[in-house]
């Protein structure tokens, strides 16, 4: 990990948030993710499970946590469970922690070796009357891969059929979404880093410059800054590609008169920032484009002001897509009978607006949480219009993260340059020296 430990009291709450949701006579057994191969003898960079880390903290393969509350033996009512480190591998791989250095990353005090796992869990189990088990249920996510928690789930119920079994995902899905202030810190961290970078990005972006080194100012700065790495694959899209949502090619020039997209942002923490800023190629926006741009910024200011507790995803944004309409009118996209005659089920302004506004975010770039029930205080989401014209080979999005308060939201993302003017300020000021 390149950031120093975060304070472990997040993840003694978050256990502590999960342990309130167990009921009686019930344990808990997360796991990491695989190691996942690629080619030849080679892997992937480690991933780890973003419940399990949620939990823990702890970035290292093979571990798991098991929370057994009722346990009558009070040394292992939570425990973390750990590959006994090995020298010789260690000269290949590097360290792997120690019970010390995991106990300060997790807050818990009981660690045990992954090779005394079986004979410990056995009486364990057999004290249990229910066994909470975790897959991923992103909304988005049809899982073909037997990964881990599969293995494992079908395994358990191999071993032990007559106990019974409960998911942990419902409750981690209600749970994250709702993040503590020691996570908004952590994420803040993702955003400033995320901040340093667009600006860097601002004075380095000219006629003739190409995508890829604009990806490549994104990376040096973000690792230089203690970033883990991206949170996503960023998105530079100058011209026609910045209609294409998921745009990662980054391969082509960008031209003076275009506008670029950009839409990136820093893992920090294990936590991630998501930023989106179209900005001009040359540093001043055309009037069209400015006309566009201000539209899709209105947007945006509405979408935030709307964003609170109490709404649900869904009812949000029908509620931007009315603006929307209206703002497409102006614009000229959209005609008054082409919004007469609109089908309800596929509303006219999703010709030039085809995404969501908002995801929740956090560990995982579109984290847990509900669309269909109302927000609550505490949940983090982005902001995140667009307006795509196709006849007119342009794409402007404007992303921002907030936080949701009681009554309203803050933005998290309040310091860095949203206005036309200010983004043409920022490119045409005296470059700074850009430390390579
Ligand atoms: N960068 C991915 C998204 O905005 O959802
Ligand atoms: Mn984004
Ligand atoms: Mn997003």
């Amino acid at each position: 990990m390149k950031y120093p430990p975060l304070d472990n009291a997040i993840y003694t709450k978050n256990r502590d948030r999960f342990v309130k949701q167990m009921v009686p006579g019930s344990i808990a057994i997360f796991n990491s993710n695989d190691e996942l191969p690629s080619n030849g003898d080679a892997l992937h960079p480690f991933r780890q499970n973003s419940d399990l880390y949620w939990l823990t903290g702890i970035v290292q393969e093979d571990s798991m946590l098991v929370l057994f509350p009722g346990n009558p033996d009070q040394r292992f009512r939570e425990f973390l469970v750990l590959t006994r480190p090995n020298e010789l591998k260690e000269k290949w791989d590097g360290h792997r922690l120690r019970r010390e250095e995991a106990m300060n990353i997790s807050g818990i005090r009981q660690i045990v070796w992954l090779d005394s796992l079986d004979g410990l869990l056995q009486p364990m189990i057999h004290l249990a009357e229910t066994v909470y088990l975790n897959t991923n249920e992103n909304d988005r996510k049809n899982n073909q891969v037997p990964v881990r928690d599969y293995r494992f789930a079908a395994e358990m119920r191999h071993r032990y059929p007559l106990h019974q079994y409960r998911r942990s995902a419902p409750i981690l899905k209600l749970l994250r979404a709702v993040k503590l202030p020691g996570e908004i810190a952590v994420m803040q961290q993702a955003i400033d880093i995320t901040q340093k970078t667009f600006e860097r990005v601002l004075q380095f972006v000219r006629p003739g410059v190409m995508e890829y080194e604009i990806e490549a100012e994104i990376w040096h700065e973000f690792i230089r800054n203690r970033a883990t790495r991206p949170a996503y694959n960023s998105i530079i899209a100058s011209g026609n590609r910045a209609r294409v949502l998921h745009y990662i090619e980054n391969n082509q020039e960008c031209k003076n008169g275009e506008l670029v997209l950009m839409d990136f942002g820093a893992e920090y923490g294990g936590y991630c920032a998501d930023l989106t800023r179209t900005i001009p190629v040359n540093g001043r926006f055309t009037p069209r484009q400015k006309e566009v741009y201000d539209a899709c910024l209105r947007l945006h200011d509405y979408a935030k002001s709307i964003l609170k507790p109490g709404i649900t995803l869904l009812d949000y944004t029908d509620k931007v897509g009315i603006e929307a309409t209206k703002e497409f009118v102006k614009l000229g996209l959209l005609s008054r009978s082409d919004v007469k005659n609109q089908d309800k089920d596929n509303p006219a302004y999703r010709k030039f607006l085809y995404h969501g506004i908002s995801h929740h975010l956090g560990i995982d770039v579109h984290d847990l949480g509900t669309r269909t029930e109302p927000l609550q205080a505490g949940m983090v989401l982005t902001v995140e219009p667009g307006i795509y014209i196709e006849n007119e080979q342009m794409g402007i999005r404007i992303e921002n993260n907030v936080w949701l308060t009681k009554t309203g939201n803050k933005d998290l993302m309040a310091k860095i340059p949203i206005h036309a003017d200010e983004i043409e300020k920022f490119m045409n000021a005296k470059k700074a020296k850009v430390k390579s």
